[in-house]
This record gives C-alpha cells, sequence and structure tokens, in this order.
C-alpha cells in the first residue's frame, strides 16, 4: 500500500434525510443540462463521440475518467468556452447557439465556474476577484458589489479578513473557497467545479465537500463536479458520470461498481476506491 492510499480522510457528515431531488423550479421539468449527440476533435484526436450526458435540476454529479479523457473539455462546451464539432447543448432549457449576445450573457449569469487552476487574478484581492464578474453582468453601484461580494465571503467559509488578502497571501484551501466565492457572485443555478479538492490535504478536502453540500441545499444548486477524488464521490456526488471511450456512462457509484467494465472494475473497486467505500459506510453506521 502507498502513503497516498493510507491517507483517509476524516469521516464526512452526510445529512441523514439526502439531498433534495430538485432545486429551483424548471419550465416543464426540463433537465438542467442537456448534451445530445456531442463530437469534439482537436485535428486527428477525437475527444468526445456522439456523446449524452444530462443533470437534473438541483442534483451534484461528479465527473470523472482518467486523465486526458476530456471532462475539462466537455466542461468547457458546455459554458460555451469550445466550440463542438456537432452536438445539442442545453443548458437552463436554453441552447446558447443562436441565442444574441444579451442573451448569451443573461444565460451565463446563471451558472458560476471554478476552474481547474483556481485561476484567481492574482494582482487583486480576493474582494476584487469576486467583483469582477458583479462588474462584469451587472450595473450595480460599488458599494452594493462590496456588499455583496462580503456575503458571498462569508457563505464560502472565509474570515472576513481574508477579503483584502491577495490570492498569494491565502493557503490552498482559502483559494479553493475563494474561487468558490467568485462562482457564487451573480447567485447561480448551476456551479462547474473542476477539481476543487485536488492539493488539498483530507482535512481541507473533507471541509470543502461538507461547504458544497450545505451550500447546494440553502440554494437548490446544481452543481456538475469534476473530480479525481473518491471521498468526495462518495460524500457529495448524487449520481456519478464516467467518460469511457469517447462517452459518457453514468449512475449511482453502486450502479458503476457493478457494471462489467475495467476501468470502473479498477476505479472503484481497487485499494483507494474500497477505502473511500468503507470510510462512507462508518460514517452512516455513525
Ligand atoms: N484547445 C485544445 N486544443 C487541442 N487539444 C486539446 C485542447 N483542449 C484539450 N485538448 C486535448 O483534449 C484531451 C482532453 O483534455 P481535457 O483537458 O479535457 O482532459 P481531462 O479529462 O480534463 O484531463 P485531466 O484529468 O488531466 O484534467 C487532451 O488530450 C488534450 O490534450
Ligand atoms: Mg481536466
Amino acid at each position: 500500500m502507498t502513503a497516498d492510499e493510507t491517507v483517509q480522510r476524516p469521516p464526512a457528515e452526510r445529512p441523514p434525510t439526502g439531498r433534495p431531488t430538485a432545486g429551483r423550479p424548471l419550465t416543464n421539468g426540463a433537465l438542467a443540462i442537456q448534451v445530445t449527440g456531442l463530437t469534439n476533435q482537436f485535428g486527428r484526436q477525437v475527444v468526445h463521440e456522439n456523446l449524452d450526458f444530462s443533470v437534473r435540476p438541483g442534483e451534484i454529479m461528479g465527473l470523472v475518467g482518467g486523465s486526458g479523457t476530456g471532462k475539462s473539455v466537455l466542461l468547457r462546451t458546455i459554458i460555451g468556452l469550445n466550440r463542438p464539432k456537432t452536438g445539442r447543448i442545453m443548458v437552463l432549457g436554453q441552447e446558447m447557439r443562436g441565442l444574441e449576445r444579451r442573451e448569451v450573457r443573461d444565460l451565463q449569469s446563471r451558472w458560476g465556474v471554478l476552474f481547474q487552476d483556481g485561476a484567481l487574478f492574482s494582482s487583486l484581492t480576493v474582494l476584487q476577484n469576486i467583483e469582477v464578474p458583479l462588474k462584469r453582468q451587472t450595473k450595480l453601484p460599488a458599494q452594493l458589489r462590496r456588499e455583496i461580494a462580503a456575503v458571498k465571503i462569508a457563505l464560502s467559509g472565509l474570515p472576513p479578513d481574508a477579503a483584502h488578502k491577495l490570492p498569494s497571501q491565502l493557503s490552498g484551501g482559502m483559494r479553493k473557497r475563494a474561487g468558490l466565492a467568485r462562482a457564487l457572485a451573480l447567485d447561480p443555478d448551476i456551479l462547474f467545479l473542476d477539481e476543487p479538492t485536488a492539493g488539498l490535504d483530507p482535512i481541507g478536502a473533507s471541509q470543502f465537500d461538507q461547504l458544497l453540500l450545505s451550500l447546494s441545499r440553502a440554494l437548490g444548486l446544481t452543481v456538475v463536479m469534476v473530480t479525481h477524488d473518491l471521498d468526495s464521490l462518495y460524500t457529495v456526488c448524487d449520481r456519478v458520470s464516467v467518460l469511457l471511450d469517447k462517452r459518457v456512462t453514468v449512475g449511482t457509484i453502486e450502479e458503476l461498481s457493478a457494471m462489467d467494465n475495467a476501468w470502473l472494475k479498477d476505479y472503484f473497486g481497487g485499494p483507494r476506491g474500497r477505502a473511500a467505500a468503507a470510510s462512507q459506510e462508518r460514517t452512516e453506521q455513525g
């Protein structure tokens, strides 16, 4: 067993009643995200081929897959930063393609993104970072912007004095929280998180998971979270989408573990998968 495998997260508290299955109402029971027939290709490399992917409103969807299988590209495609070769992408009942510029901006303001590399502006304080989307998407006066940013800082579990620090003056865990606060700036319906707990120690990662669970419940958020962190998958995700062979296979962890696929068996049934499952069981029993 490697040192990595022996590091166990402290048990996280899963709410006894589970999560609500629906967040903010969407018109006529529409899916929060519906991707159909998506193909992404870079030169001769086909990353996604005729892929379907959907997320229900209020759901926390995990997104996993080996490195380079196209998790980040899928997120970037859904939020309109990558133009696919083919496919239809509906978010919150709207297809971005064909919308007017103002409508695109309105739709963009309904999701928040925490990118894989954090991507805070290094020369801006935490407060100023959170103000960026507010400046870009609203005409709110400066004082109100600052007040909203301060609320998001508190919501993300950062101490008030973090507001005036630069990203370089924060710990890794605090930077993740600052990124989350910025993603929440516009009161989004959907949160996209690309490896939010990567690089955090087990306690910091577990705290981030708990924060995400409580925020998603309190705000009725739909969450799509790319992660390699098995503990996070067990603790926070309702279902998991796996990128396999250029497409998505979706299910609960239980369903995915039972599938006859070598990658899934290795992933969920390997030493780290078993440790995460055992830790989750202990939490549920305790
Ligand atoms: N703009 C681009 N131009 C060319 N190739 C790209 C581009 N973006 C991504 N790729 C390629 O697409 C593939 C999928 O990349 P992606 O970043 O989505 O992987 P990932 O699943 O997020 O991996 P990781 O777990 O390492 O973050 C990779 O082979 C990558 O090199
Ligand atoms: Mg990635």
